[in-house]
């Protein structure tokens, strides 16, 4: 039996506060129950997901550094806050050759105007915003497709 492909979902700054922050924006899912619709639907499509949240930028280049030696195959990642100021983080993803998809759970573009540059978003393979939660699920489900277009 083959191993399931191994996928990385990464949360930046701030996510664990989802549910009680502002509501009205990002609604009134918590980030627990993000990771468990994520791994639901993970499983569903025979995928091993790992889902990392940190408030650090160095927390998560260095996460992303370990990704390549992890052998994942595709990298989900809201970079939230750190989308609009980080060319390390954005430097981290460009030094691994693993795709990847930019979501956020609000419409960036909606928002104000320091929301609507992203230095990760020319490197990725497509970006999802404005979905809310459903934004992770599309994204792993072109992951699935993308990393193993034979599976279905
Ligand atoms: C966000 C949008 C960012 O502008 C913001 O800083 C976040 C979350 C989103 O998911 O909508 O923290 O990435």
């Amino acid at each position: 039996m083959s191993l399931s492909p191994r996928i990385w979902v990464l949360h930046g700054p701030n996510l664990n506060r989802l549910g009680t922050r502002e509501p009205e924006i990002y609604g009134s899912a918590t980030l627990n129950q993000i990771n468990q619709m994520i791994e639901e639907k993970a499983k569903a499509l025979d995928l091993a997901i790992d889902c990392f949240q940190s408030n650090h930028e160095g927390a998560l280049i260095e996460r992303i550094h370990q990704a390549e030696q992890s052998a994942v195959k595709f990298i989900v990642i809201n970079p939230a806050a750190f989308t609009h100021t980080s060319v390390a983080l954005r430097d981290a993803i460009a030094s691994v050759a693993i795709p990847f998809v930019e979501v956020h759970l609000s419409n960036v573009h909606r928002r104000e105007a320091f929301r609507h540059h992203s230095y990760f978003s020319d490197l990725a393979e497509a970006v999802i915003c404005g979905l809310g939660p459903q934004g992770y699920l599309a994204a792993i489900e072109f992951a699935a497709r993308r990393i193993a277009p034979h599976r279905g």
